[in-house]
């Protein structure tokens, strides 16, 4: 790494990346990063192609996911990864996601915001955020929602684990300490869901069938903790982000609050401006050029979302948040054809991008119905936290009761 080159393990970079991207992306857009042990891409057309070209491997999840989810579909590839996706995408996406699961949004939405409509201050992130997008799973999976506080810690060990970029020991055996905890509460249910199916996505998915190919108790098992984890930690984000964008940026929250059929790109722009994923790693299977350079086979590579996302080759004054920008098409946002990087492109493209985007568009609904002249806090600044995944960490607002 050249003198000057920002690192991503330092405190400066965690406190403000997009700076160190904008370096990146100028003077190394492709970078070997000793402590990483990681070779490290930065702009948009690098990235892009990480993303779908399928030289660049998943292998990596063999040891940053699998020790604590089990062997899962983002390890997958080929017609391998094509069937096990097929098993699982239809509940995610039109009416199966309309009918049965709309409803588990709207009310867990609804029972959030009882908690705290009368009040007139909330913290969104610790009240809403946190704990929206976990419900909406648990409840889709039919799982005890009593449990909502083991199934954070076990998804935030989860992230950890991921993202253990210095490769802390204690991040480490606490994730190892959650496969353990989660196939002691899970394996069970499973085994009992098989026996006496219901009409929840646990029972879709033991009794799903394509081409023969069914999944076991530990693919069962292993698929809801990349649930857990894929579809929690990320929306958490998302809505803590776009909150505090729009209170930050108060007439494109007053745009929003009048016109609510902008609320799909008011989440697009929000995933290109602060994705809750800023970087994915990828393993090429044999020797590319890219970056401008040659990254070795079996190789890590790190491809930098949160850097492509304000590449100024791509995007028109890509610091600015804007909603209304046009160079960020709202349309495909949600799908393989998305023009920014938060959810990857390609085979695997996020497959809860469609549900995402309904759990945002109801929270967001609701919560400017429920809290009329919603502002911050007094005295509170947004801040960003994270490297891996960043967003709010708090987000105390108040409003007129
Ligand atoms: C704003 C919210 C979300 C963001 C930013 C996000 C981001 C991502 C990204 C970047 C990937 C690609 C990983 C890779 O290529 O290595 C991914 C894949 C995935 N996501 Fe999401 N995600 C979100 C919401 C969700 C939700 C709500 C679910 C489901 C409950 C979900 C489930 C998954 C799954 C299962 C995959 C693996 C797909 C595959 O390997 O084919 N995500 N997501």
């Amino acid at each position: 790494m050249s003198t000057g080159t920002p690192d991503i393990l330092s405190a400066e970079f965690a406190a403000d990346p997009y700076g160190a991207y904008a370096v990146l992306r100028e003077e190394a857009p492709l970078l070997w990063h000793e402590g990483m042990q990681s070779y490290i891409v930065s702009r948009y057309e690098d990235v892009e192609r990480v993303f779908k070209d399928q030289v660049f491997t998943t292998a990596n999840y063999d040891w940053q996911l699998e020790p604590v989810h089990g062997k899962t579909i983002l390890q997958l590839s080929g017609r391998e990864h094509s069937v096990r996706r097929a098993l699982v995408a239809p509940a995610f996406r039109g009416s199966e996601l309309e009918q049965k699961f709309l409803p588990v949004i709207e009310s867990n939405a609804r029972e959030l915001i009882d908690g705290f409509r009368g009040r007139g201050t909330a913290d969104l992130v610790e009240e809403f955020a946190t704990r929206f997008p976990i419900g909406v799973i648990v409840d889709m999976l039919g799982l005890d929602k009593a449990d909502h506080a083991r199934f954070q810690k076990w998804y935030t060990s989860i992230i950890a684990f991921l993202g253990n970029l210095s490769q802390d020991p204690d991040v480490t055996a606490s994730g190892l300490r959650t496969k353990e905890e989660f196939a002691e509460y899970m394996i069970p249910i499973v085994r009992a869901r098989r026996e006496n199916p219901g009409d929840d996505l646990l029972s879709t998915l033991v009794t799903a069938e394509i081409d023969g190919e069914t999944m076991s108790d530990e693919d069962v098992k292993a698929f809801c903790s990349l649930l857990l984890a894929a579809g929690g930690e990320t929306t958490d984000k998302a809505i803590g982000s776009l909150f505090a964008l729009l209170l930050q940026h108060p007439e494109q929250l007053q745009a929003v609050r009048d016109d609510r059929t902008l609320i799909p790109q008011a989440f697009a722009e929000t995933l290109r401006f602060a994705p809750p994923v800023h970087m994915i790693m990828r393993q090429p299977a044999e020797d590319v050029e890219i970056g401008g350079g040659t990254v070795p086979a079996g190789s890590t590579l790190t491809a930098l979302i949160g850097a492509a996302n304000r590449d100024e080759r791509r995007y028109k004054n890509p610091d600015a948040f804007d909603i209304f920008r046009d160079d960020l098409n709202a349309k495909n946002a949600f799908s393989a054809a998305a023009d920014h990087m938060a959810f990857a492109l390609g085979r695997h493209f996020c497959v809860g991008a469609l549900l995402a985007k309904s759990e945002i568009e109801v929270g967001v609904n609701q919560l400017l119905d429920a809290l009329p002249n919603l502002r911050l806090a007094d005295g509170h600044t947004p801040a960003e936290k994270g490297v891996f995944t960043r967003g709010q960490a708090a987000l105390p607002v108040v409003f007129d009761a």
